[in-house]
């Protein structure tokens, strides 16, 4: 069993970028417990991130055939990429988004996900947590 894990723009900066708000642990630390967590359950946790849309759409069209699910924090294009809603609804696995902060707590253009309607969930404000929470999720899912 396989899983996807794609963190969009700026997630790269975790543990730099804003830590009041995002917390102090990078990036290589979160995908690290993914793949721990991935061994202790017995499946497999792949982890990509990019700052480009068209290159997050991509991976979501080639998920198909070679994972079971994705776990996928668009970062900002949450609040306005059609193209990776798109993307997501033209495929047939179950994608679970994830956001570290609590969106609704913060400004009002956060508010809005167009992504949200074509996923399977939402975890919103649980940090680290959120990415396990989801990917237990898809594990039962599989
Ligand atoms: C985020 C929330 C987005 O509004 C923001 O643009 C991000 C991170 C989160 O994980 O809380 O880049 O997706």
């Amino acid at each position: 069993k396989r899983f996807l894990v794609i963190n969009g723009p700026n997630l790269n900066a975790l543990g730099k970028r804003e830590p009041g708000v995002y917390g102090k642990e990078s990036l290589e630390n979160l995908e690290n417990q993914l793949i721990e967590l991935g061994k202790e359950k017995g499946f497999d946790t792949v982890c990509v991130q990019s700052n480009y849309e068209g290159q997050i759409i991509d991976w979501i069209h080639e998920a198909e055939g070679h994972y079971l699910g994705i776990v996928i924090n668009p970062g900002a294009y949450t609040h306005y990429s059609y193209a990776i809603r798109d993307a997501i609804a033209s495929i047939q696995l179950p994608v679970i988004e994830v956001h570290l902060s609590n969106v609704h707590a913060r400004e009002a253009f956060r508010h809005e996900s167009v992504t949200a309607p074509v996923v399977a969930g939402q975890i919103v404000g649980l940090g680290f947590k959120g990415y396990h929470y989801a990917l237990c999720e898809l594990l039962e899912r599989s």
